[in-house]
């Protein structure tokens, strides 16, 4: 399975698939890293796990349209059958949500459907939230809208604050995101047409 990861920061989902993939035997490769930002981290990351790591600028471009058909092309170019979206913080056009459709993966911190969007961990604060957590998803046109793929909850507790409860979501986010990525590999999760499916079965 040849996996392109698409980043704007940190990228430390990055790192928790770089170091799933190297400690199991999953039959999955990441084939590039792709960032729209020069300065994300996450490109360190992937150089020193010698993945290829690229930057393409979305200020280069002249609209969503162009740059998302520039990074069609930048990642068709390593034959993905899926592409792993791990904090890449662009809004993506319907043409681009459509070409990969089925192999476009996504992880938001929230426990979709609640929470699209940012300022996640603060909402669940606000909103007075018992749980929250993170969502893997399958990308459709709707934002953070897509067939959900595996969540994980956390208790909020009375001291959290949005930082606290971003560091323990994190964790949870290493954990679910390379176990999609594993399941995907092994042809055990599919996009069916009534949503997301695991070895046939509905989730
Ligand atoms: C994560 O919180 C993820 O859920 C969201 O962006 C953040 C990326 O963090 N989509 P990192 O760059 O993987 O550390």
């Amino acid at each position: 399975c040849n996996v392109v990861v698409l980043i704007s920061g940190s990228g430390s989902n990055l790192q928790a698939l770089i170091d799933d993939l190297r400690a199991g035997d999953t039959p999955a490769r990441i084939q590039a890293v792709i960032s729209n930002r020069a300065d994300a981290y996450g490109l360190e990351r992937a150089r020193a796990a010698g993945i290829p790591a690229e930057v393409l600028d979305h200020k280069a471009f002249d609209g969503r349209e162009a740059f998302d058909a520039a990074l069609i092309e930048r990642i068709d170019g390593y034959r993905p059958d899926l592409v792993v979206l791990a904090g890449f913080m662009r809004i993506l056009t319907p043409t681009f949500v459509r070409h990969y459709q089925g192999r476009l993966l996504n992880i938001h911190p929230s426990l979709l459907p609640r929470y699209k969007g940012l300022h996640t961990h603060q909402r669940a604060l606000e909103a007075g939230d018992a749980e929250h957590g993170c969502s893997v998803h399958f990308v459709t046109e709707e934002l953070d809208g897509g067939p959900l793929v595996v969540q994980a909850v956390i208790p909020v507790q009375a001291d959290d604050t949005p930082e606290s409860l971003a560091k323990r979501v994190h964790v949870q986010e290493h954990r679910i995101y390379p176990l999609a990525v594993r399941w995907f590999a092994a042809r055990r999760l599919q996009l069916g047409e009534r949503g997301a499916m695991l070895d046939g079965q509905p989730l």
